[in-house]
């Protein structure tokens, strides 16, 4: 029980490298939290015009989810360490990038570190879910709608590969859950500009 504190506590921390803010900084841009939706985010982070910041903040923000819970996978086991604990640092990570330490505690919405998180349980899964946001952004061009779209597919893409492919645990598909709502309800705003066509569209630069 201590270890899996103690898991869970490193994952918090490094879920709390808000990397949109990190990346940034380092690649000279202008702070994302000052411009856009001001999230510190992938999406706002591609509003700046940089792909490349936008591509390394989505990968960063995903490897922070995606590590704790690998490591928990591949090397918890002798230590005593199960799904019990993956689904406790696969949260951990999530909240730290909501609610950042080291950011005065106002972070992101959830997106690419959920994505990492759902890699880390199974690639598969991640797969999946990666492939729901990538349809519905095809055809929407609204990042905010393809995440809440995929958070949501996610629980059930879970319970139903693991009927097939792996076999599921409850605590992961609660943990699952939770990560869904939370996301849902970093987006308030994004679901208001949705619903009074409002919402910037993927591909459209903007600022203030
Ligand atoms: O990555 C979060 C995305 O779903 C929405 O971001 O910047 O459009 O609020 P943003």
């Amino acid at each position: 029980i201590l270890l899996s504190l103690a898991a869970t506590l490193a994952a918090y921390l490094l879920g709390s490298l808000s990397f949109a803010v990190i990346v940034s900084r380092a690649m000279g841009l202008s702070d994302p939290r000052s411009y856009g939706s001001k999230n510190p985010g992938a999406t706002n982070v591609l509003r700046s015009g940089s792909k490349a910041a936008a591509v390394v903040t989505l990968v960063l923000d995903a490897a922070k989810g995606w590590l704790p819970v690998a490591l928990v996978r591949w090397f918890g086991a002798p230590f005593g360490l199960e799904e019990g604990t993956m689904a406790m640092v696969g949260l951990a990570a999530f909240a730290g990038h909501l609610w950042p330490v080291f950011f005065r505690f106002e972070g992101g919405k959830g997106v690419a570190t959920a994505l990492g998180v759902l890699l880390g349980v199974s690639g598969w899964l991640g797969l999946a879910t990666l492939l729901t946001w990538v349809i519905v952004a095809f055809f929407f061009r609204y990042s905010s709608l393809a995440s809440l779209v995929a958070a949501a597919f996610a629980p059930f893409f879970y319970f139903l590969g693991a009927g097939m492919v792996w076999y599921s645990d409850a605590r992961l598909g609660v943990a699952m859950v939770v990560m869904a709502g939370l996301l849902a309800w970093r987006h308030k705003a994004n679901i208001q500009r949705l619903i009074q066509g409002k919402e910037s569209r993927l591909g459209t630069k903007k600022k203030a």
